[in-house]
């Protein structure tokens, strides 16, 4: 169906629609004039919070090339494949002709080649070195090898774990650096580095006072696992928080016009002298050339979808699916080593408890955290729901068909806007206790019973069972969900060993001049097991201290 809408003076808009990844389609108002798309505009639509800015992207190429068929964003094929329909149907319904304005779109040559800071890497930790940089003065380019900015940031979901905040305040929670320290030493077997440590929990409360303050939304209180006080920062609503962030930082990167480049992939770090003096890179049409840079940061994020790599440091993972972005392969680890980076940690791998079975989603540890619990096949809680994930994938693990079901009522995901997705994305099964017990094929009587014992749990402030030390509610009402979940490769512990600066360090323990790297491309922050939470605070705390710091060093550069 097609609409001429209005007639403007000189233009015609025209709607169309398209089916992405939402049923309910994207709408777009295309406005025509002379046989040239002269404009489009959203109308309406409900893609992830991440696909977003491939309906934008989609738009810039279908009128800078005054073509429908442009390419689509890599990352977000079914998004790019729904809004080319919807213009061309609004196209199509306007019978205009449209003349294809050939290689308008490949003007990367006329590129400036040289910054005093190169990014390499558009994910959180990327775009807050980027802007972090930008603001203390440097010329900055960053480099972003697929077509979407995000990477693994876009899938974050509960929160940003931070300490002693304002948010906190406001809301009452009494929190501090030093028990955020103690329970990430704690989640981390005390393997952590724990200089690194001081720096993620001393500087996380700052954190999200610069995060608010360009845009990000962190104004309500979850729970992870292994945490002593509420302090998983997220969205109002419960919305997914890597999508929030992202897009606040797109925003600021693209007011401050810093120089961003999506599909231009990071080959080599150039080093002179032994100091990092470039990065040569790779344009999509395989053009290859040095971008000159007086320091670089690498944010490339871990290995977790690097089946290989993940076999090769850690053999017992060997056919684990994962949750992480395709494009998460370790490429800026293998480029760091390679000129002499030292590396730490890298069989440390986490995997996520609750991943939908068999599948690569993950459902959010906020699910547990606002009160879901997990029950195995014979319809029996086996163990504190919110433990840390090492435990938690292992408990899940020793149990029949080695998954289990999260179970949470309509108050949580009416509380919960991603509980809601998964419920809408069909994840989940639903009805009366009765119901979907007989749905996930267990006995109606022992779930009934289960849920009794763990509210009386809940009522009496103790869960004398397994000890769960949070319990957030009671599972009450008529209408419940279950989704089988089990365990998938989330989180990379290991990677290049940097210091509390943000320095890469060679194998002889000395910072290689110039080399900058933040996020999950480094290791030894979370030791052997990362708390649900700190992966947001870990980008963005170091991607400041990267941005900050190799700022300043290029000032020092001739
Ligand atoms: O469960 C989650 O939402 C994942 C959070 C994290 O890995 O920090």
């Amino acid at each position: 169906m097609f609409t001429l809408l209005f007639t403007t003076a000189s233009a015609e808009v025209y709607e169309g629609t398209g089916y992405g990844y939402h049923q309910d389609g994207i709408v777009l108002d295309v406005e025509i004039k002379d046989n040239k798309i002269v404009d489009i505009q959203i109308k309406k639509e409900q893609e992830s919070d991440f696909a977003k800015p491939a309906i934008r992207e989609i738009i810039k190429r279908a009128i800078a090339t005054q073509s429908y068929e442009v390419d689509g964003v890599s990352g977000a094929s079914l998004t790019s494949e729904g809004t080319k329909e919807a213009i061309e149907e609004a196209v199509k319904a306007s019978g205009a002709k449209l003349t294809k304005v050939e290689a308008a779109l490949n003007k990367k040559t006329k590129l400036s080649r040289q910054a005093d800071v190169v990014v390499i890497g558009g994910g959180g930790a990327g775009l807050t070195s980027a802007i972090a940089a930008y603001e203390k003065g440097a010329s900055v380019i960053l480099i972003e090898k697929t077509e979407l900015l995000g990477g693994n940031t876009n899938y974050a979901t509960a929160g940003l774990n931070a300490a002693g905040t304002s948010v906190q305040k406001k809301l009452g929670v009494e929190d501090s650096a030093e028990l955020f320290y103690e329970d990430t030493m704690k989640g981390g077997k005390n393997r952590n580095n724990k200089a690194l440590v001081k720096v993620l929990t001393g500087k996380s409360s700052a954190i999200v006072d610069w995060l608010l303050e360009r845009g990000a939304d962190l104004n309500e209180l979850t729970s992870t696992g292994g945490q002593s006080a509420k302090r998983t920062h997220r969205p109002t609503g419960g919305s997914a928080v890597g999508p929030n962030i992202i897009t606040a930082l797109s925003n600021v990167a693209e007011k401050d016009k810093i120089d961003i480049r999506k599909g231009t992939k990071a080959i080599a770090l150039v080093k002179n002298n032994n100091k990092i003096s470039g990065v040569k890179v790779k344009e999509a049409n395989g053009e290859e050339y040095i971008i000159k840079a007086k320091a670089v940061i690498v944010a490339t994020g871990g290995f977790g979808a690097n089946a290989k790599m993940v076999e090769k440091y850690n053999p017992k993972l060997k056919g684990f699916g994962s949750t992480n972005d395709p494009a998460i392969v370790g490429d800026g680890i293998v480029m760091i080593e390679k000129i002499g980076g030292a590396l730490v940690d890298m069989d440390q791998i986490q995997t996520h408890p609750t991943v939908l079975h068999k599948k690569t989603n993950m459902i959010t540890e906020a699910v547990r955290g606002e009160g879901a619990i997990l029950v195995n096949k014979d319809g029996k809680r086996f163990i504190d729901e919110l433990e840390t994930r090492d435990v938690v994938s292992k408990a899940i693990l020793d149990q029949k068909g080695k998954s289990a079901f999260l179970i949470f009522d309509e108050e949580i995901r009416t509380k919960l806007k991603a509980a809601d997705g998964y419920v809408k994305k069909g994840y989940a099964v639903e009805g009366t206790l009765e119901e979907i017990a007989a749905k996930i094929g267990t006995d109606a009587k022992t779930l009934e019973a289960t849920l009794n014992k763990y509210n009386e749990a809940v009522k009496n402030k103790a869960d004398n069972e397994f000890k769960k030390k949070t319990l957030p509610k009671e599972l009450t009402g008529t209408k419940y969900y279950a989704i089988e979940v089990s365990p998938a490769v989330h989180h990379t512990m290991g990677g290049v060993r940097i210091n509390t600066n943000a320095e890469v360090l060679g194998k002889n323990g000395r910072p290689i001049k110039g080399l900058y790297a933040a996020g999950e491309v480094t290791g030894g922050i979370h030791g052997a097991n990362r708390i649900g939470g700190n992966a947001v605070t870990d980008i963005t705390v170091f991607g400041k201290i990267a941005g900050e710091n190799a700022a300043t060093y290029s000032k020092s550069v001739k």
